[in-house]
């Protein structure tokens, strides 16, 4: 009976959900709680985005998803399997690829490819067949027999999601797909993941701390931050829920700051405000109306206002409205050279 149960759950949850947890939580041996009783659902065949700043917990889910570690409590099905009691079956339905690079610098593009292919025990007698299909995909079928070291930045990482790609796998993890490389790069990598997602029909699960891939690339994203979800929903829903516009304004002083903001919330047309030293972040509705009640209010009180500016709501507002901290912070996190060196120290 219980067998029954189970086989129906993973038949279900198979055909509505790539990824599904309930209360899925992970407590390293430190003590250290890296992810928090986190519950998503990713439909068959979305983009899915989880987007935080450092430390946030987006790896720590995304191993425990390909089920290279043990969730401490908690439930998460992968294309219908259970990553605890049915690990290998999630293992042969998905691909992975990690934040940090994979290539071996001194093996050739297709020796990188056939080497991964051997150790998924993707059949010999095909495993040659799909390492060209794959360098088509990821447009390196001309430079394949050259050593990965001459590669630029942008094709090591189109080889690791390659690697990614050689069980044509059901669901595809993509650990921080464009971290570190430069913007046009992140746009070309940007494209080469729509279109695996549209010639295949591909799940995918990425994490990213880059507001605009999640904006560009996501039909839906959790904001998770210390390891708990704070939002989920499509970047358009997430944005709208803030207002249509932001109006930003400084103040010369913070002697009265609460009063004044007090009474702005208590404004028609506002959503929310937040407040960062003399900074005031006002979502509203109507910026045109919003505007003159704020000098309006700002003068009963006798403060001045420095500048004022209306904008849209972008992701980045949306992080500052549920966590009350800018993502962007973290950002100097990802210079490049730094990243080249981790992955020097890994390889080493
Ligand atoms: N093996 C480990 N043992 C103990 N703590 C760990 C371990 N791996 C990660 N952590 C901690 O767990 C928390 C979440 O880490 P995780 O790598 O999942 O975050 P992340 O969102 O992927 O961050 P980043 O954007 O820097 O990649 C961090 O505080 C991290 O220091
Ligand atoms: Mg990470």
């Amino acid at each position: 009976m219980i067998i029954i149960a189970i086989y129906n759950r993973s038949i279900t949850y198979f055909l509505l959900y790539a990824v599904e947890t309930d209360n899925l939580s992970k407590v390293y041996s430190s003590g250290l709680k890296a992810v928090d009783e986190i519950s998503i659902k990713v439909k068959n065949g979305e983009i899915f985005g989880f987007l935080g700043p450092n430390g946030a917990g987006k790896s720590t889910t995304i191993m425990i998803l390909t089920t290279l570690l043990k969730p401490t409590s908690g439930n998460a099905f992968v294309a219908g399997f259970d990553v605890t009691t049915n690990a290998k079956a999630v293992r042969e339905n998905i691909g992975y690829v990690q934040q940090d690079s994979t290539v071996d610098e001194y093996l050739t593009g297709r020796e990188n490819l056939e080497l991964q292919a051997r150790v998924n025990h993707i059949p010999k007698n095909v495993r040659s067949k799909r390492v060209d299909e794959i360098l088509e995909i990821i447009e390196l079928s001309d430079r394949q027999h050259e050593a990965a070291v001459t590669y630029s930045g942008g094709m090591r990482k189109r080889l690791d999601i390659g690697g990614g790609l050689l069980n044509m796998p059901k669901v595809l993890f993509l650990d921080e797909p464009t971290l570190g490389l430069d913007i046009q790069t992140r746009y070309k990598i940007w494209e080469y993941i729509k279109k695996i997602h549209d010639e295949f029909g591909m799940s995918i699960f990425l994490t990213t701390h880059y507001m605009d891939e999640a904006d560009k690339l996501c039909d839906n994203i959790s904001i998770i931050d210390n390891g708990k979800i704070k939002i989920t929903g499509s970047p358009k829903e997430l944005k709208n829920a803030l207002g249509n516009e932001i109006v930003v304004f400084e103040i010369d002083s913070s002697d009265k700051i609460n009063t004044l903001v007090s009474n702005i919330k208590k404004l028609t047309t506002v959503k929310d405000v937040s407040i960062d030293g003399t900074m005031i972040t006002v979502f509203t509705t109507s910026g045109d109306q919003l505007t003159p009640q704020i000098f309006q209010h700002a003068n009963d009180l006798a403060i001045k206002i420095e500048n004022i500016s209306l904008t849209k709501p972008t992701l980045d507002d949306v992080f500052l409205s549920h966590t009350g901290r800018e993502l962007r912070e973290d950002d100097g996190k990802y210079d490049r050279k730094k990243v080249r060196e981790r992955m020097r120290r890994i390889r080493a």
